[in-house]
């Protein structure tokens, strides 16, 4: 990989102040909805404008594939790009939200940036290399039973459309473990569960750019990324992100 993570994270962090302008001016924003319970903002589209010009001049070699503005040509190397994870929290003042870049060579994850800009909370990867939180490595944590646990799950806006529409098992979840959040954006949860904040995250109906960074930010600090039947990789229609410890026994509740 010749990509540079130290350029990534200065064209991320600008990606950032031009959400946190939109964030800051929320009222004067313009807010629609592609679907009943799906948003775009201004700040999405200005986002993703931003990050397809900067990457494709600066790495002409590497496809594009934003939320936004669909595939560029070439896919065999590209960004996948979620301008902004969490727009519906984004439009409500609420602080849950991030820029989400991955690049991808021939199926494989290379390298990630989640970006939160209202928590100035920036998580990389490199695969190989360990993940970081703002330079400062990071690791899953050393929870090893569910019932202490603090785990994380979303609902697809999909969901009323869908016959499992995850709300059962999160209720047989929630019976075995402590703690519950739903944050509202999965790249975060997923940066979330790297951390060691949370112990598990899972949620359906994704799509390869909500998760595609945050799950080698997972893999790289020590966690598990599989369906929920435990087939390791990354399958955004089902994916569950734990730390390993928890793994085996969350599984027999998917
Ligand atoms: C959404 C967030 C949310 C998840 C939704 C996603 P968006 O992405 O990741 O946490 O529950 O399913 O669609 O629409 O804000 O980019
Ligand atoms: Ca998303
Ligand atoms: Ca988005």
């Amino acid at each position: 990989m010749t990509i540079s993570l130290v350029e990534l994270e200065t064209i991320v962090r600008e990606a950032g102040q031009i959400a946190l302008a939109h964030f800051k001016d929320l009222k004067n924003t313009e807010i629609h909805k592609k679907n009943p319970r799906d948003f775009v903002t201004a700040a999405d589209l200005a986002v993703e404008a931003y990050l397809q010009a900067t990457l494709t001049k600066k790495y002409p070699r590497y496809g594009f594939w934003g939320e936004e503005g669909g595939q560029s040509a070439d896919q065999s190397a590209r960004w996948v790009v979620d301008p902004i994870d969490g727009t519906h929290s984004f439009s409500r003042g609420q602080y849950f939200w991030a820029i989400s870049v991955a690049l991808e060579i021939d199926g494989e994850l290379m390298a990630g940036a989640v970006y939160a800009p209202a928590l100035d909370d920036y998580y990389t990867a490199a695969k190989g290399r360990g993940a970081f939180k703002n330079g400062v490595a990071i690791n899953v944590s050393d929870e090893s039973g569910l019932a202490d646990a603090m785990v994380a799950t979303g609902f697809a806006c999909l969901r009323s459309y869908l016959t499992d529409n995850n709300l059962e098992r999160f209720g047989r979840i929630a019976q075995r473990t402590t703690g519950q959040r739903r944050f509202g954006s999965a790249a975060m949860d997923l940066c979330l569960v790297a951390d060691g904040q949370v112990d598990a995250f899972w949620e359906q109906e994704l799509n390869l750019y909500d998760v595609a960074a945050g799950a080698l930010v997972v893999l790289e600090a020590g966690g598990t990324v599989t369906d929920f039947q435990g087939n390791p990789g990354v399958f955004p229609k089902q994916i569950l992100a734990t730390n390993g410890k928890v793994l085996a026994e969350i599984l027999t509740l998917m």
